[in-house]
């Protein structure tokens, strides 16, 4: 852990990633730009029955899109879909139930999700920071396998599907706390040395704009995105990070405001003549490093990071 990124970063956030930040940077947004019919669209968000997720198919079933709800709880996700369905007198939001730190079920649905339906866009929300080392029933690290391993499994599996309809996009939720990690390609599953699962997910995270701004280079017909929401005040920040909760308790940003840039990634004509591949934060590109932090990763590291990912996914690819 580097004392100088984290200072940084904090004081950083203080100033942008809290609820003042949020207001301060909402004044310079469009309002046209998510004026937008979706009708017809089809948005699949994964983790989308709480938090920042729920929020964000909120907004896009209010705008009449199709909203796939990809959650590994049944009694959650009805439940958010009733009051989505309730809210904004859309039929079409649908529950579909995985677990995404379970490569297999990944792979499976989204082989029998692409044989039914079609996928304009994809949100990759569903993410955890749990504070222990524990191991999945397939023995990978849990957040590894949730925020690393699943989102790559999904993402490439859709790929596919994305690209035959138009305007195929990509959003990805990250967080502002990768900026204190270099890629470690050396150590995927956290094996060495003393578990932190605060610097474990901000790994995962790093990753994920890894994996984003490669993806980007690789598929040229789809708008790709890595975003952080902010600090907002979810069940996620409650019971993972109850300290930091307890601090900054009335300095969060509310569920929707953490969910706007997704939102404006996932549906505005404006996002896509943003680069594809960048990091995004209220509705802007911004860097992926820290001034001084030395986090840039050698393209042989990104090489390896999708080399070892690939490999892996593979072991769990179930035989057609
Ligand atoms: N809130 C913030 O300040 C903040 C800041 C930076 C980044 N983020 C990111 O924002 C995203 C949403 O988090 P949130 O803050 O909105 O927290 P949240 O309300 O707890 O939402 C997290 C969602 O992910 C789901 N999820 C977790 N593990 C899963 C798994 N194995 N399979 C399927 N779904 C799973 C959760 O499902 P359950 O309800 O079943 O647990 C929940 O729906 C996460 O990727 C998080 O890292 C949040």
């Amino acid at each position: 852990m580097s004392i100088y990124r984290n200072t940084v970063w904090f004081v950083k956030g203080l100033q942008e990633y809290t609820k003042s930040g949020y207001e301060a940077a909402a004044k310079h947004f469009n309002s046209a730009d998510l004026e937008v019919n979706l009708k017809g669209r089809s948005f699949v968000i994964t983790g989308a029955n709480s938090g920042i997720g729920k929020a964000a198919a909120q907004d896009i079933a209010n705008k009449g899109g199709t909203v796939h709800l990809v959650c590994r709880n049944r009694e959650r996700a009805e439940a958010a879909r009733d009051e989505i369905i309730q809210q904004s007198n859309n039929q079409e939001v649908h529950v579909h139930i995985v677990d995404m730190s379970s490569p297999k079920q990944v792979w499976e649905f989204a082989t029998g999700f692409t044989q039914k339906h079609s996928i304009n866009v994809l949100v990759n929300n569903a993410g955890c920071m749990v504070n222990q080392r524990e191991l999945t029933e397939d023995g990978l690290e849990k957040n590894f396998a949730t925020n690393t391993l699943g989102t790559y499994i999904l993402t490439t599996a859709l790929i596919p599907a994305l690209k035959q309809l138009p305007d195929p996009r990509v959003v990805t939720v990250s967080s502002g706390g990768m900026l204190v990690q270099k890629l470690n390609v050396d150590d995927l599953q956290f094996e060495k040395g003393a578990f932190d699962g605060t610097m474990a997910y901000a790994q995962n995270k790093r990753q994920q704009v890894t994996l984003t701004e490669r993806w980007a280079k690789e598929h040229k017909d789809i708008h790709f995105s890595s975003m952080h929401p902010g600090w907002a005040d979810t069940p996620a920040v409650r019971s993972s990070m109850p300290d930091f909760h307890a601090k900054m308790k009335g300095r969060l940003r509310s569920e929707a405001q953490g969910a706007d840039t997704i939102t404006w990634l996932s549906v505005s004509t404006a996002a896509l003549s943003q680069p594809s591949g960048a990091f995004y934060q209220d509705r802007k590109a911004v860097s992926t490093h820290l001034p001084l932090a030395s986090t840039r990763p050698s393209t042989a590291e990104e090489d390896r990071l999708l080399k070892e990912l690939e490999t892996m996914a593979h072991k769990f690819k179930p035989s057609t």
